[in-house]
């Protein structure tokens, strides 16, 4: 009988982890498909922008072509800062007043899917890094915070350069530049006024 608790605990594991993955056409195809359909879909015909949300193999396809999806990389994927974007932004999505957009949680999936290496179809990409809890949704239920994108920085001696903030550890901030460098700056050199754009 020694075996059998090991046994039940291998599967109790082995199934949890097993419902822990997300997957992209039980877990976000769904969400897509509730919220997008009226411009990107099959049912309803519309492909607004080329993109086809409800069928799996027209998206693998689109995979990493334009960043639309970069897998383990959020914050580089399109489809989430179009998501992240603030109502009636540019690139936000749905269009202001065109339908409904995705509550904090389910944009929380759509990140949480991509980092895990966007699956779909039974293929899977590079696996990435969640943001620290204070950058996800989940700090302000219901608030969207500011998207992830680009601004301008200055240090002390008035350089300035342009880059996306990861997070903030301790005294450094973390920047990203555009070309994909990620730079850990002590906030004490920034300017007053950069430092004053960091969360709080
Ligand atoms: C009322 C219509 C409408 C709805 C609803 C809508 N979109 Fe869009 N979407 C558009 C249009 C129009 C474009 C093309 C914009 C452009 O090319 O400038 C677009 C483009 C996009 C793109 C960029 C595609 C690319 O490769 O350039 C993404 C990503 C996107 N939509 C995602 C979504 C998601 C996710 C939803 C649901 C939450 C959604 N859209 C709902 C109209 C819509």
């Amino acid at each position: 009988m020694k075996g059998l608790p090991t046994l039940i605990w291998l599967l109790v594991t082995t199934l949890s982890g097993v419902t822990s993955a997300l997957d992209y056409e039980r877990d976000i195809m769904p969400i897509f498909e509730k919220k997008c359909a009226d411009c990107h879909s099959r049912a309803s015909g519309e492909s607004k922008g080329g993109l086809i949300l409800d069928d799996p193999q027209h998206l693998l396809g689109r995979l990493g072509k334009n960043s639309l999806v970069v897998p383990g990389d959020w914050d580089a994927s399109y489809l989430f800062i179009t998501l992240y974007r603030p109502e009636g932004d540019e690139d936000a999505m749905p269009p202001k007043g065109k339908g409904e957009r995705l509550t904090p949680e389910e944009v929380t999936l759509v990140q949480k899917w991509i980092t895990e290496g966007a699956p779909i179809l039974g293929e899977r990409g590079a696996k990435g890094e969640m943001p620290e809890a204070s950058e996800t949704m989940e700090k302000e239920k219901g608030a969207m915070p500011e998207p992830p994108s680009p601004r301008s920085w200055t240090n002390r001696e008035g350089k300035s350069i342009i880059a996306t903030l990861l997070k903030v550890e301790g005294d450094v901030a973390v920047l990203r530049l555009a070309n994909d460098t990620v730079h850990r700056y002590p906030i004490a050199n920034l300017s007053e006024e950069s430092r004053a754009a960091l969360p709080k």
